[in-house]
């Protein structure tokens, strides 16, 4: 297969996503941009509750009341996918664009073996004959590595191990050949050396269908070894954008400065110490007024407490959102007001 790198599959601009709940308005995600091409994997990172799988529910047109797309705009080549009808929301989540979640035994149903389930979801985009589903479903099967495909076709859930069962839902992702996979969380539930097949399965899986990716997790490792750009969401915002080697060498954001020296590496000769970042996730009923890090940052200035920082780029395709990238900030926070 061909495949075209520099297709824009996915423009996302200025979301905003909240939840009304009975206790307030809580805005889960607050004005996000990023692009996504074909063939390429985007990571994205952030601590739990900073918005990651909303997001994504928002593209996927899953999001569930009381929660609402309530600004901004995602285009999948280059249509409006907030103004998709149910039917061509279904289309496109059926035949462009799939998910695999975090946990595979809420989404597997246990009472129906893997392969009724495979080649339900291969019916459900193709109109083909039933062998011919079969065959696809095994050949899905064999795909993610699970052996005696034949075999696990006539097996319930609960009779596979984890690893197999998230290998099972990589495959109920791949049967409709899509051009982004979502991938939430796909690996934190399995033991360390299941985590790395399955990431290494993802990269051969991408490089062989050219799909593009959007990898959520917590885990910075993963990132390195499986995504081309990065995006670090810190309450309901992304805090930091930027090729794997900015986020990694060049961090701005002092946010994603906690993250890496809060992260072991076996790349380094000398192990410093981890550090962990202080102070607790950000409430998203009543979040701080300027910077949202501010409370946490040990860069804090004034204007941080009173004014949220613009995005500043800071080199090709890098951005990151703090006050200490403005020269002036006093004077370019005045200017703005
Ligand atoms: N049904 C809901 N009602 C109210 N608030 C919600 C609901 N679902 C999510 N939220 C809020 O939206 C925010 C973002 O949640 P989200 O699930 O996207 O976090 P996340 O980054 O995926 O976290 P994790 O890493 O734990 O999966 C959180 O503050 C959460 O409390
Ligand atoms: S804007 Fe201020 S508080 Fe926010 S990350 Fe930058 S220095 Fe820290
Ligand atoms: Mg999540």
């Amino acid at each position: 297969m061909e495949i075209n790198m520099h297709k824009k599959l996915l423009e996302i601009k200025n979301l905003h996503v909240s939840f009304f709940t009975p206790a307030g308005e809580v805005k889960a995600v607050g004005g996000i941009d990023y692009d996504l091409y074909s063939g390429e994997v985007m990571g994205i990172v952030g601590e739990s509750g900073s918005g990651k799988s909303v997001e994504a529910y928002a593209i996927m047109g899953l999001l569930q009341s009381p929660g609402r797309v309530t600004g901004g705009s995602i285009k999948f080549e280059g249509r409006d996918v907030l103004a998709f009808t149910s039917k061509e929301q279904q289309s496109f989540r059926g035949n462009e664009v799939s998910m695999i979640f975090q946990n595979p035994m809420t989404c597997l149903n246990p009472v129906y073996t893997i392969g009724n389930q495979l080649i339900e979801a291969v019916c459900c985009h193709d109109v083909i004959p039933k062998n011919q589903a079969e065959a696809r479903a095994i050949e899905m099967l064999t795909l993610v590595g699970i052996n005696n495909p034949e075999q696990r076709m006539k097996q319930y859930p609960h009779e596979l191990s984890g690893g197999m069962r998230q290998r099972v839902m990589i495959a109920m992702g791949l049967v409709c050949d899509p051009k982004i996979l979502i991938a939430d969380e796909p690996t934190t539930a399995l033991d360390v050396t299941i985590q790395a097949q399955i990431i290494e399965l993802m990269k051969e899986i991408q490089k062989l269908t050219g799909m593009a990716i959007i990898f959520i997790t917590h885990n910075l490792g993963v990132v390195a070894e499986i995504c081309d750009k990065v995006s670090v969401m810190y309450a309901g915002k992304i805090v930091e954008q930027g090729c794997v080697e900015d986020i990694f060498y060049k961090p701005k954001h002092p946010y994603t400065l906690g993250l890496l020296k809060s992260m072991p590496r076996v790349d380094e000769e000398q192990h410093e110490r981890l550090i962990p970042i202080e102070g607790t996730p950000v409430d998203m009923l009543n979040p701080p007024p300027g910077c949202p890090f501010g409370p946490r940052c040990g860069f804090c200035m004034k204007i941080c407490l009173r004014q949220e920082p613009p995005q500043i780029e800071v080199g090709d395709c890098h951005t990151a959102a703090c006050w200490l990238l403005v020269d002036d900030a006093e004077k370019e926070a005045a200017d703005a007001q």
